[in-house]
């Protein structure tokens, strides 16, 4: 194993080199133990479902120690439920399918369109700049029903705050320290904003989720400010950057091959499935975290009690024993990408991300007759790839 590269690389090259990189590890095996780090990889989709499917097992609950970095990332994902195991797990994801339906997803398309439009309208020739990432904070306020939406951007840019993955890696302790309070102190301030405007929805309701949350009712229980609040901060965390970047994925691989994108234009009902397909190629979400509850023998290995586990979707995805010619470009696919996840933590957002995806790409494809790429510059933050930077022609 010695001369085995357990380091993956970063996403500042758009994933080019970590592809290569999971393409090596999945050709030698199902799973890798990075002892450094004393965690182990799946790279296989048979190996990937299985840990996705086995809550009993694999922890969602990845955070483990004490230190002040520590309590602080605590507080920040307190009520985040892709955090939460069962039973809890089970009681909130009941409360979100009752209020998060397909049919309210649906209903947002006329407003989706809308924003799309305002946006498309004042861009430059900076996609990101211009729609990408203004859009799914934008929508997802309209989904919530919450009037400032300032608040919502301005969290979401402290999230991703403090540079590139390789940059925050080398922050001393003191400097993580401070980069978290200053996280730490916007979340709360929006926080106690969801809170209120949650305390004035129960006296005069208005439409959205929120509403929808305080309303619903899972074995006699409704949910706490707290809780909505909470679980409304964890929408975005998990529902904006992704979001963002899967869309600039789309772009930026149509940009790339104009024969697909004129394609697409003179048939738009063609891009449903070239949204999926891209996004079976280039997930945003590359990999997602498990910690083994027990010592656990699993495909031939043994897994200690609180070794981390990572599940590399973006390894899943191209496994050629499920998708045959997996480097291609082949839309329509029968065998299902695992983008969004598997199991009991299957995206909550995913019907939403695929409307908001396709709205926006037929309303791109629309307003640029055709268009190629002038530049792009990759966002990096730990598991997450896409355009940061996405300049047309
Ligand atoms: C391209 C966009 C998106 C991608 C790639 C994505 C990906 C994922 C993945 C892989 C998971 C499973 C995580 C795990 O197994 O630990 C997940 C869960 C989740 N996603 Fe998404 N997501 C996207 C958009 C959204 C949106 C728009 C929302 C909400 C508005 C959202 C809300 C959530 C929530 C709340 C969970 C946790 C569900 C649970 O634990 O039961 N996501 N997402």
């Amino acid at each position: 194993m010695a001369d085995v590269d357990t380091k993956p690389p970063s996403g500042l090259d758009g994933g080019v080199e970590l592809r290569r990189w999971l393409d090596a590890h999945r050709s030698r095996g199902a799973m890798l133990f990075a002892e450094e780090f004393g965690m182990w990889h799946v790279f296989r989709h048979a190996e990937a479902k299985k840990v996705l499917s086995d809550p009993a097992t694999f922890s969602n609950d990845t955070l483990i120690g004490d230190s002040p970095e520590m309590d602080v990332i605590r507080g920040l994902l307190q009520y985040d439920i892709g955090m939460m195991d069962p039973p809890k797990h089970r009681t909130m994801r009941s409360f979100v399918n009752q209020a998060f339906t397909p049919r309210v997803t649906a209903q947002l398309e006329p407003q989706i369109a809308a924003i799309t439009s305002r946006l498309l309208s004042s861009t430059g020739p900076d996609l990101v700049a211009g729609l990408t990432d203004p859009l799914p904070v934008t929508v997802i306020a309209s989904l919530l029903g919450v009037p400032d939406q300032d608040m919502l951007h301005s969290l979401v840019d402290a999230l991703f705050s403090g540079g590139t993955t390789e940059e925050r890696m080398s922050l001393s302790p003191s400097e993580q320290v401070a980069l978290l309070t200053y996280v730490k102190g916007k979340v709360d301030e929006t926080h106690s904003y969801l809170v209120s405007l949650c305390r004035s929805r129960r006296k005069s309701p208005a439409p959205g989720l929120l509403n929808s949350l305080i309303e619903s009712e899972v074995d006699g229980v409704r949910l706490s400010d707290d809780e909505i609040a909470g679980f409304a901060r964890a929408l975005l965390v998990a529902g904006h950057v992704t979001t963002k970047l899967l869309l600039g994925n789309c772009l930026l691989y149509l940009g790339s091959h104009p024969s697909i994108q004129a394609d697409l234009r003179a048939d738009p009902s063609g891009i449903p499935a070239a949204v999926e397909e891209i996004f079976r190629l280039r997930p945003p979400l590359v990999r997602v975290q498990r910690l083994a509850r027990s010592d656990v023998s699993f495909e031939g290995v043994t897994i200690s009690k609180d070794q981390s586990v990572s599940v590399w979707i973006a390894a899943a995805n191209r496994d050629p024993l499920v998708f045959s010619a997996p480097d291609e470009y082949r839309p329509g696919r029968s065998a299902g990408h695992l983008g969004f996840g598997h199991g009991i933590h299957f995206c909550v957002g995913a019907p939403l991300t695929r409307l908001e995806t396709r709205v926006a790409l037929r309303a791109v494809l629309e307003r640029f007759p055709s268009y190629t790429v002038d530049s792009v510059e990759f966002h990096d933050y730990s598991e997450l790839i896409g355009p940061g930077r996405l300049v047309i022609a």
